[in-house]
């Protein structure tokens, strides 16, 4: 449960603030233009990644834009990323390989955080080259790292609320890698991942999307409820959160609101996590749990639409 926070977990969750570099002091330490430079010297490129990604906010400029224009810069992480599919498939990667590439990662995230390179980055695909990294089912720090440092990046394009990146990320199916994450990662990608699911949701056309078919919102909802029980016995407060946000906002949904009836867990509605949720300062999740718990009282039975047939399906 105590994990270390592992390297680039992104800022996206301040509980886990990775210790501030020193600011990179341009006397002793190449500029960026230098280190891009490198970058496109294999013999030089994985120190040049290293201490790119060590110091990448403590640049005098942002270095997001410099890395999507530089020449070679894009094509070189691209490379990296690409390199290692053989060994992340064989189930051979090894630590050197990960944190090689989780440098990388780490690097792209920055181009997905920053306005000006968000959607030029989106246009060309890039997400595309991570999704081999969300879909693998090992456990070891190696893939974890991979997984959460990849999450990392979608969870930058999805921080800052834009229909189109949404749009985008639907098409390419990245609803079932975060499915997947949350019923494999760690604590740490289990959050980053229903984040990441919640952002997708609080989108209309997000949420149309996966209330549309019976077996979609089943996917979801059995997922959030597998992890709902998990907390149980090893509790986060920060993931009960998002999941409690995703419930929430599924019951904007008619039918999605009416299928919860039956199939939300009952430990939600039973107290059992009002301890965990008064260690909380903010109060949103209690007022969350508690307008969900209103939202399905207030559901009427028997209603007609797609998932009409669902409640009989689930015995009731
Ligand atoms: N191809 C599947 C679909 O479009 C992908 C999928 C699986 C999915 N589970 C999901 C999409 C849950 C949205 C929500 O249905």
């Amino acid at each position: 449960m105590a994990n270390p926070p592992p390297p680039h977990s992104g800022g996206l969750f301040s509980g886990a603030p990775s210790a501030p570099e020193p600011p990179a002091k341009d006397e002793n330490t190449a500029t960026v233009e230098q280190l891009l430079l490198d970058l496109c010297k294999l013999e030089l490129r994985d120190k040049t990644l290293e201490l790119l990604s060590k110091n990448r906010e403590n640049f005098q400029q942002d270095i997001a834009p410099l890395l999507w224009h530089s020449f070679g810069t894009m094509a070189a992480l691209l490379q990296e990323i690409v390199s290692i599919y053989r060994p992340v498939a064989r189930a051979t990667l090894t630590q050197d390989q990960s944190n090689r590439v989780c440098n990388a990662l780490a690097l792209l995230q920055c181009v997905a955080s920053h306005p000006d390179t968000k959607m030029p980055f989106i246009n060309a695909q890039i997400p595309l080259y991570l999704y081999p990294f969300l879909n693998t089912v090992y456990k070891t720090k190696e893939y974890e790292y991979l997984r959460l440092t990849s999450l990392g990046v979608i969870g930058a394009l999805v921080k800052v609320d834009d229909h189109e990146v949404i749009v985008n990320l639907l098409n390419s199916e990245i609803i079932p890698l975060c499915l997947l994450t949350m019923e494999i990662g760690s604590e740490i990608s289990k959050t980053v991942a229903t984040f990441i699911v919640q952002k997708i949701m609080l989108d209309d056309t997000g949420l149309m999307y996966v209330c549309s078919t019976r077996e979609r919102f089943l996917s979801v909802s059995n997922v959030l409820a597998q992890m709902v029980d998990a907390l149980v016995k090893q509790p986060s407060p920060r993931l009960l959160k998002h999941i409690i946000r995703c419930y929430l906002r599924l019951t904007d949904n008619p039918s999605a609101c009416d299928a919860l009836r039956t199939c939300l867990p009952t430990v939600l509605a039973d107290g059992t996590f009002n301890g965990l949720l008064e260690t909380q300062k903010d109060l949103s999740t209690r007022l969350w749990l508690h307008q969900l718990l209103h939202n399905i009282a207030m559901a009427s039975s028997g209603r007609g639409g797609p998932y009409a047939d669902l409640n009989r399906i689930m015995g009731r």
